[in-house]
C-alpha cells in the first residue's frame, strides 16, 4: 500500500494506474476509520482494480473550532486498517498541502445545501464540496463510493458531480449499524457510557416513525412528531432537528404519498448524531 501525502505525487500515481488501464475508485474520508468506512471499500473493491482512501480532516467544513480539534486523528490505526483491506493508496495530505498560503476558492451548490444540516451549519457543505472537488481532482477516479448515513452529502455530491460535469460515478453505500441500531460514525467514540447508552434513542425514533407509517399515518407533522416524541424521552438528548423531505429535492413533504425521507441531527452529551430513514407507504413499490 503507498501512502501519498501531496497533491502531485498523488496525480502522478493514479496516472500511471489509469495508464495500465485500471479503473480507480475513491472512498473520501476523515479517518478514524470503523466497518461503516470499511463497507465503502469494500464496494469501492467491487468497482474498481486500485481502490483509495483519502483521510484528512477538513478544516473548511467544520463551524465549530472545538468540534475541529476534537475530532479524532488515529492515522496509524487507520493505515493498519486500509492495509488490512488490501486498499491500494491513502491521500493523507496536509492541512498546508490542501490550503497553502493564498488559497481563495470554493466550490458551492445552492439550494439542496439549504435545509437540514446546512441551515444548523452554516458554510458546510461549501467546504464539503471544495474538499471533494479538490481530492477528486487529486486522483480523477472513475467512481467515488459515500456512505448514506450523510444522506444529504450524498445528494449534495451527486449535484455537484453532475453539475460540474466531473464524470465520476457517485455510489451511495446503505448505513452499517452497531447490534442495537446505532449509526456507526467516527464521532461514537466521544460518547461516554450513558451517552452511549442515550444515542440509542436516535434509531429508535426512526424506528417509531416507520412504525406509524406502516400502521397507516400519512401525515408529515404526525410522523415527526412520533420520532420528536421519543429524542424527548430521553433526558439526555436534544434534538436540533427532525424533518421529512422529498429524497430527491429534499423539499419539505406534508404527507408520506411516496418514498419520503425521515432526517434527524441530534445532541447527547455533546457530540452531534445524524442519521436518517425511507419511509416508504405500504403498497409503494418505487
Ligand atoms: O463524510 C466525510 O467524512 C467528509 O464530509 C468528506 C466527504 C470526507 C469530506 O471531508
Amino acid at each position: 500500500m503507498t501512502t501519498l501525502t501531496e497533491p502531485c505525487p498523488m496525480q502522478a500515481w493514479a496516472d500511471a494506474e489509469r495508464a495500465a488501464g485500471r479503473r480507480i475508485a475513491l472512498v473520501p474520508t476523515m479517518g478514524a476509520l470503523h466497518d461503516g468506512h470499511l463497507a465503502l471499500v469494500a464496494e469501492a473493491r467491487r468497482r474498481a482494480e486500485r481502490v483509495v482512501v483519502s483521510v484528512f480532516v477538513n478544516p473548511i467544513q467544520f463551524e465549530r473550532r472545538d468540534d475541529f480539534e476534537q475530532y479524532p486523528r488515529p492515522l496509524d490505526d487507520d493505515l493498519r486498517i486500509c492495509a488490512g483491506a488490501r486498499v491500494d493508496a491513502v491521500y493523507a495530505p496536509s492541512a498546508a498541502a490542501m490550503y497553502p498560503e493564498g488559497f481563495q476558492s470554493a466550490v458551492e451548490v445552492a439550494r439542496l445545501t439549504e435545509p437540514l444540516c446546512g441551515a444548523a451549519r452554516p458554510g458546510h457543505f461549501r467546504g464539503v464540496t471544495t474538499v471533494v472537488t479538490k481530492l477528486f481532482h487529486a486522483v480523477r477516479p472513475d467512481v467515488a463510493v459515500f456512505g448514506e448515513k450523510d444522506y444529504q452529502q450524498l445528494a449534495v455530491i451527486r449535484r455537484m458531480t453532475a453539475d460540474l460535469d466531473f464524470g465520476i460515478e457517485i455510489v451511495g453505500v446503505a448505513t452499517v449499524r452497531e447490534p442495537d441500531g446505532l449509526a456507526l460514525s467516527s464521532r461514537n467514540r466521544r460518547l461516554g457510557a450513558d451517552d452511549r447508552a442515550a444515542a440509542r434513542c436516535v434509531p429508535r425514533a426512526l424506528d417509531a416513525a416507520a412504525d406509524v407509517v406502516r400502521a397507516g399515518e400519512r401525515r408529515a407533522a404526525a410522523v415527526v412528531a412520533r420520532a420528536t416524541a421519543v429524542i424527548g424521552a430521553e433526558g439526555r438528548a436534544r434534538l436540533e432537528y427532525a424533518e421529512l423531505r422529498d429524497p430527491e429535492t429534499l423539499a419539505e413533504v406534508t404527507e408520506v404519498a411516496g418514498p419520503a425521507l425521515l432526517a434527524l441531527a441530534v445532541w447527547v452529551g455533546g457530540v452531534r448524531l445524524i442519521d436518517n430513514r425511507m419511509l416508504v407507504p405500504e403498497g409503494d413499490d418505487r
